[in-house]
């Protein structure tokens, strides 16, 4: 099972969308921004596109979903929490839910209800892979609207850390400077919200508002 970064962005925009494809079929994770880069590996390679797992439902993460499930026939997965959160509609959309396998060719897929940034968002645990969308950052966490979204955020990381393996793999939506694809044991000791485990504690940290800048986590 291999594991492709596209770089893509939309101005100050940068996101990172992945291909996990194995035996020439594949799964493409928040396709966004530029089609052709993705579309062009899918074809140079002679990969079969199988389905897409959403993270969630912000722009910068479905933007390019609907054309793929358009050209490619292929369905659309996001937890059922998120679409009915933001009222969320797809081409060939496919709601699941909390740990509910999905099986796609040879894939067997795990999806990880982990809301704090968003109500439904939603990590995919594929063998020693995670794509955790804007859920778990390698240097940090998503970015929380209100105290009670921190306070969901801190639950789904609790449950993140205690559930995956130390080697796991962990891809997000974005970089802050570190390249994606370090284990759970790098983030257990270099994510500081992996090492905070009290909840009012995480909550005024991620909440605090003398950040440098939205995207600062330190
Ligand atoms: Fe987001």
């Amino acid at each position: 099972m291999e594991v492709k970064v596209f770089l893509v962005s939309n101005g100050k925009m940068k996101n990172q969308c992945y291909l996990i494809y194995d035996h020439q079929m594949g799964i493409l994770i928040d396709p966004a921004w530029d089609y052709e880069l993705i579309n062009n590996f899918l074809l140079e390679n002679q990969i079969i596109l199988k389905g897409i797992l959403l993270t969630h439902s912000h722009p910068d993460h479905v933007n390019l979903a609907p054309i793929f499930a358009a050209d490619y026939g292929v369905p659309v997965y996001m937890s059922a929490a998120e679409i009915e959160a933001y009222n969320f509609s797809c081409l060939n959309l496919v709601p699941v839910q909390h740990l509910e396998e999905i099986v796609i060719g040879d894939f067997v897929i795990n999806p990880l209800v982990t809301p704090g940034h968003t109500l439904g968002s939603t990590c995919y645990q594929i063998g020693s892979h995670c794509f955790t969308g804007d859920t778990v950052f390698i240097e940090g966490v998503g970015e929380c609207k209100s105290i009670k979204a921190a306070e969901l955020l801190f639950d789904s990381i609790q449950f993140f850390r205690n559930y995956l393996p130390k080697y796991a793999l962990i891809w997000p939506g974005h970089s802050f400077g570190i390249t994606t694809g370090k284990d759970m044991d790098y983030l257990l000791s270099n994510n500081l919200y992996f090492q905070i485990d009290q909840k009012e504690m995480f909550i005024s940290f991620r909440m605090r508002k003398n950040r440098p800048n939205p995207l600062a986590f330190h």
